[in-house]
């Protein structure tokens, strides 16, 4: 895929199924992940795979959040604890995006939480640009200390995003939405 066709045409898509990246896939996925802009050489990242049988793993973890923070006597969050297990279960592959943040004199925290953020953005493109779909969630789930507790985070680190990824189960084209003019200005 000719690189300004992906830039113009990237879209999320949220209902994804079987197969997954493959390993080569994956491969260049990862390698995309660690090419963008990072502030120092700090290489504030760091990825958790999760497939397969792994995704009740990271179904349970959500659960335990769940419980701890919502009350089951609600009925909305009756309903965000049943789904909790299933959430994971909605890709082949999620990949936890996590920025490690470094103290460090020039490079503010919020540095290190965008490149993280690049990396995600970049590792969707990769899958997008071969032929694989994906969508980069947050939610509740990424601000749990529980969760982050569970996937042997310290409290420094943030969960930048979940990137669901898959292969899409249509091939429809969401039309570019915005014009430009409302967000480009000349300098006055
Ligand atoms: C930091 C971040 C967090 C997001 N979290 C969610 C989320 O939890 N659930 C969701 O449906 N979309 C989430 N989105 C939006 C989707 O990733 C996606 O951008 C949106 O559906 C628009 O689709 P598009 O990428 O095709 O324009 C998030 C986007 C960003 C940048």
């Amino acid at each position: 895929m000719n690189a300004i066709d992906l830039l113009l045409n990237r879209q999320s898509d949220s209902k994804l199924q079987a197969p997954g990246p493959t390993k080569e896939q994956l491969s260049i996925i990862q390698q995309a992940a660690l090419k963008v802009p990072d502030h120092g050489a700090l290489k504030p990242w760091k990825f958790i795979i999760v497939e397969g049988e792994k995704r009740h793993k990271l179904g349970e973890i959500y659960y335990q959040s769940a419980i701890k923070n919502l009350n089951p006597e609600n009925p909305v969050d009756a309903k965000a604890i049943e789904r909790s297990k299933e959430m994971p279960l909605r890709a082949p592959m999620i990949i936890i995006a996590i920025a490690k943040y470094t103290e460090h004199a020039k490079v503010p925290r919020i540095e290190q939480v965008q490149s993280a953020g690049c990396a995600v953005m970049a590792m969707q493109q990769a899958a997008y640009a071969q032929g694989l779909a994906g969508v980069w969630r947050t939610g509740s789930y990424a601000s749990c200390e529980h969760v982050k507790a569970a996937l042997d985070l310290n409290e420094l680190d943030e969960i930048v995003g979940y990137l669901y990824l898959g292969s899409a189960t249509n091939d429809f084209v969401k039309p570019h939405r915005h014009d430009i003019n409302e967000f480009f200005s000349e300098l006055k």
